[in-house]
């Protein structure tokens, strides 16, 4: 089963971003450190790349997320010279205090209250903008102490007279360009998983944990993985925490929701399920998967069309 967007969202949101990025002059887009490539909007990038806007790429979470992954998408990131990228997490204030100043040096022409400085908040949900924005908002407060610390107008925030946050355009939600991006999000919570798929969620990311971190989960489960699979990694979680069910057999939907919670909250250690080469192979897999679909769908019709064409000489 693969997780689809939602396109019907996007069409609304769409139109406001448009109309909206045209009186912005920094996009600050936040995307998840541990998957920002699956966790990014295109859309994002197509509007500000047509309206010549540069961008902060802010890569949230890297308390979650593998330090050396989040080095590596900095420099990819960075490739691009209207992009600067930067690792952040909201929980440190020192880290949040940077931001404005790093927007700033994207537009220094914007700088004072004739030209303040005019920037939007963009991603996919659960990324951590309205956290960002209320940090934001509350620096101001410890700055300027019993003062009102926002003038809200319209849909605009005054940071201070020269620097305004510009409302986000609503719901961006991602483009899953291939089904493990979909896995992907919904391990790390960006995008709903129900309960009946949370199960096939929990192993696609027990196989790419023993791909990719065998050593947190043997440290973390204390058990030798090297032979397991994802379904044995959940089962080994299952007999640790002594989840059964009433017939005495491993109760595997409460061990599934309990390694995806252990990723999401940083228990099993800072992990990144994706880097710009891993990324690379598999788009590069997946493409021609799609190219080999779309010649057997051809082959296959003009089986059929000439089967047809048969059948209209034979009568
Ligand atoms: P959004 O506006 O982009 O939708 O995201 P929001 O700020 O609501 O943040 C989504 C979740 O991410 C929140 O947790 C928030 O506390 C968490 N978060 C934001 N920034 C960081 C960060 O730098 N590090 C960590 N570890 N978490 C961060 P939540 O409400 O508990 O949701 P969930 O994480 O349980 O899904």
């Amino acid at each position: 089963m693969s997780i689809q967007w939602f396109p019907g969202h996007m069409n609304a949101a769409k139109k406001k971003a448009a109309e909206q990025m045209a009186d912005v002059d920094v996009v600050i887009e936040v995307v998840d450190a541990r998957l920002p490539a699956a966790s990014c909007n295109p859309l994002v990038e197509e509007l500000r790349k047509f309206r010549q806007r540069p961008c902060l790429k802010i890569l949230n979470k890297i308390d979650l997320a593998d330090p050396d992954a989040t080095a590596a998408w900095i420099r990819h990131f960075e490739q691009d010279k209207s992009v600067t990228a930067y690792a952040m997490t909201t929980k440190k204030p020192s880290d949040v205090a940077k931001v404005i100043a790093k927007a700033r040096k994207l537009a220094p022409h914007r700088s004072d209250a004739l030209k303040p400085l005019r920037m939007m908040i963009m991603g996919i949900p659960n990324v951590g903008k309205s956290t960002l924005m209320n940090a934001l908002l509350k620096r101001r407060v410890a700055k300027v102490g019993d003062e009102p610390a926002v003038t809200k107008q319209q849909q605009k925030i005054y940071l201070d007279m020269e620097t305004v946050l510009i409302d986000t355009p609503g719901l961006l939600w991602p483009k899953i360009e291939m089904p493990s991006d979909g896995m992907a999000l919904a391990a790390s919570h960006a995008i709903g998983a129900n309960a009946l798929i949370e199960d096939e969620v929990a192993i696609w990311l027990a196989e790419e944990l023993l791909k990719r971190y065998p050593e947190l989960l043997k440290a973390r489960y204390k058990a030798d993985v090297s032979a397991m699979d994802g379904v044995a990694l959940i089962e080994r979680v299952a007999q640790l925490r002594s989840y059964r069910l009433k017939g005495g057999e491993w109760d595997f939907e409460k061990a599934s929701h309990m390694l995806l919670q252990d990723y999401r909250s940083g228990l099993l250690g800072r992990i990144s399920l994706e880097t710009p080469e891993t990324r690379a192979a598999a788009l590069a897999v997946h493409i021609e998967q799609e190219r080999i679909k779309a010649e057997e769908a051809a082959r296959k019709a003009a089986e059929k069309e000439a089967e047809r064409m048969k059948g209209k000489r034979g009568t």
